[in-house]
C-alpha cells in the first residue's frame, strides 16, 4: 500500500474556462444574446460584455498556456456563436473564432477539452420555454452535431452541460433573465428531465460520429459529512448528497432516475412528464469519462422540520440552510473557509474521487478546482497570489493520494487559467494564473500578467506532479 503514486505520463495539467466568463464581444461577428446576457447579474455586478477580452486577444492567451506548460485547456463555445438562432443558420464567424483556437491549441500540443454547454443557452431559444420545450432537445443536439462535424478531427474530449446541477438547484445562482422569476420546482425538474434527453442524445450522436472522441457529462459534485453520528444526521446527509449530486450522475452514466431521488421528486409533485420512449434516450447516453468541477464540501444534520431549515441570515444576505424533511446545512469546525465562505477542504478532494469512482468505475477528469480572491496588484507587476499556491498544492497532494488509493483521474484543470468574470462577484474575485488588469466597472489596459501562482504550476507540470 503506497502513501502516493506517481502520475502517469501522460496526465491532462490543464486549466479551464468558459465563453462568456473569459470572450467578451458579446455581440460580434455574429453572435447572439445568452440567457446570460440578459440576466441582472450582467447588468449590475460586471461587464460581461468585455469580460477578459479573450475573443480579441485568443492568440496572446494560448502563447501564455503554453508558456504555462499547459496539456489541456478546458473551454465552452458560445451556442450563439455557433447558431445565433439557437438552430439553423450557422455562423461562419463563430466557427472560425474557435477553429482559430483549437489549431492554435493543438499547434502547441495542448489538449482541447471543448464544454459545449456552459449556462449560456441562446436568448431566443429562453423565449420560446427554455429547457421547458422539447424544442430545445432538438436544437441542443442539432448544435452538438454542428460542431461534431465541424471540429470532429481537431477535438478528443467533449463535455455535455456544465453544472446542471447548479442550473437546477440553485438558478438564482447563476443569474435569472431580467425581469424574470424564479422557476417552480416542477419546471426545474422538467428542464433537467429535457437536459437529460438531450445530454444523452449528443453522447450517443458523438459515439457515432466521432468513435475515437470521449464524451461526458461534468456536475458539480462534492461529499457531504453527518454533523455528528446521529443516525438521522447521517441520513440527512445521504439525501442532500444524492439528491445534489449522484442524481444527476446516475441519469447520465446509468440511464435511470436515482430512485430515492425520483421518490423525493414524486413525493412533493414535481417530478417531471416522461414521454413515451425517454427511457430508451436515456439509456443511450453512455459516457466515456465522469468530469467534476469540485470546490468545497457540505456538512449536514438533520432537519428540523420547520421552517428554521430553509434560511437564516448573515450579515445582510439571506443564506439557504436546507429542505424541510430532508436535510439542513451545518457548520464543520475542522475545515477553513475562503473569504466568500466556501469551506475549504483538501481532503474532501481525496473522499470525492474515491467515491465517484467507487459508484461508476469510469476515468475522472477534474474540471474545476479553485479559490477565487481579490488579488492584488503590487508595484512592479507583482500579484503574490500565496493562498492560491497553497489551495492548489493540498489539493493536489490529495488527488495523488487518491491515485494511490487506486481512482482513475485522467487530468487535473483548475479554475481558471486566466481571470474570468465569476458568476456573481463580478471581476473583484479572482481564480486565474494569468492576472488581467481591469476593475470590476474599469476596464483599463486588460494587460495580462503573471501571477506568483504562474510560475508554481509551470513547476508543477514540469515535473508531472513531482514539484509541488
Ligand atoms: C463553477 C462554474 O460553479 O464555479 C464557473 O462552473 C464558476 O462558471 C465557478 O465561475 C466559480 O464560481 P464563482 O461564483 O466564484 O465564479
Amino acid at each position: 500500500y503506497r502513501q502516493t503514486a506517481p502520475f502517469p505520463a501522460d496526465f491532462l495539467w490543464g486549466a479551464s474556462t468558459s465563453a462568456y466568463q473569459v470572450e467578451g464581444a458579446w455581440n460580434e461577428d455574429g453572435k447572439s444574446p445568452s440567457v446570460i446576457d440578459m440576466c441582472q447579474h450582467a447588468a449590475e455586478t460586471a461587464d460581461f460584455t468585455v469580460a477578459s477580452d479573450h475573443y480579441h486577444r485568443v492568440m496572446e492567451d494560448v502563447a501564455l498556456f503554453a508558456e504555462l506548460g499547459l496539456k489541456a485547456y478546458r473551454f465552452s463555445i458560445a451556442w450563439t456563436r455557433i447558431l445565433p438562432g439557437g438552430v439553423g443558420e450557422v455562423n461562419p464567424a463563430g466557427l472560425a473564432f474557435y477553429e482559430r483556437l483549437i489549431d492554435e491549441l493543438n499547434r502547441h500540443c495542448i489538449e482541447p477539452i471543448v464544454t459545449l454547454y456552459h449556462f449560456d443557452l441562446p436568448w431566443c431559444l429562453e423565449q420560446q420555454g427554455g429547457w421547458n420545450n422539447r424544442a430545445t432537445i432538438d436544437a441542443f443536439v442539432e448544435y452538438a452535431s454542428t460542431l461534431f462535424t465541424h471540429f470532429g478531427e481537431k477535438v478528443r474530449y467533449w463535455l455535455t452541460i456544465n453544472e446542471q446541477n447548479t442550473m437546477i438547484l440553485h438558478p438564482g445562482a447563476i443569474g435569472l433573465p431580467e425581469g424574470g422569476v424564479m422557476p417552480t420546482a416542477k419546471s426545474l425538474w422538467q428542464q433537467n428531465h429535457h437536459m437529460m434527453l438531450a445530454q444523452a442524445r449528443v453522447m450517443a450522436l458523438c459515439h457515432r460520429l466521432l468513435p475515437a472522441a470521449k464524451i461526458g457529462p461534468a456536475i458539480n459534485t462534492t461529499s457531504m459529512y453527518a454533523e455528528t453520528c446521529k443516525p438521522e444526521d447521517a441520513i440527512a446527509a445521504h439525501n442532500w448528497e444524492t439528491l445534489r449530486g449522484w442524481n444527476f450522475l446516475d441519469v447520465a452514466v446509468h440511464g435511470r432516475y436515482n430512485s430515492l431521488a425520483w421518490r423525493y421528486l414524486l413525493d412533493r409533485d414535481i417530478a417531471p412528464d416522461v414521454a413515451e420512449g425517454d427511457a430508451a434516450i436515456l439509456l443511450q447516453g453512455r459516457p466515456d469519462y465522469v468530469a467534476i468541477n469540485y470546490y468545497s464540501t457540505a456538512t449536514i444534520a438533520a432537519s428540523r422540520g420547520d421552517a428554521s431549515d430553509i434560511s437564516a441570515r448573515a450579515g445582510d444576505q439571506q443564506i439557504m440552510l436546507g429542505e424541510p424533511g430532508v436535510y439542513r446545512a451545518a457548520e464543520n469546525p475542522f475545515v477553513g473557509k475562503t473569504q466568500y465562505g466556501w469551506v475549504v477542504d483538501p481532503v474532501g478532494l481525496r473522499l470525492t474521487l474515491r467515491k465517484t469512482w467507487e459508484r461508476y468505475n469510469l476515468p475522472i477528469l477534474i474540471t474545476e478546482n479553485g479559490i477565487g480572491a481579490p488579488d492584488e496588484l503590487e508595484a512592479g507587476e507583482v500579484i503574490n497570489d500565496d493562498y492560491r499556491i497553497d489551495f492548489l498544492r493540498q489539493h493536489i497532494a490529495q488527488l495523488q493520494l487518491a491515485l494511490a488509493d487506486g481512482v482513475e483521474v485522467i487530468g487535473y484543470c483548475p479554475w481558471s487559467a486566466i481571470d474570468v468574470v465569476s458568476t456573481h462577484q463580478g471581476y473583484g474575485k479572482r481564480y486565474g494564473f494569468i492576472y488581467v488588469n481591469r476593475g470590476e466597472h474599469d476596464l483599463k489596459d486588460l494587460k495580462r500578467i503573471r501571477k506568483q501562482s504562474f510560475g508554481w504550476y509551470q513547476q508543477v507540470i514540469a515535473s508531472n506532479g513531482q514539484s509541488l
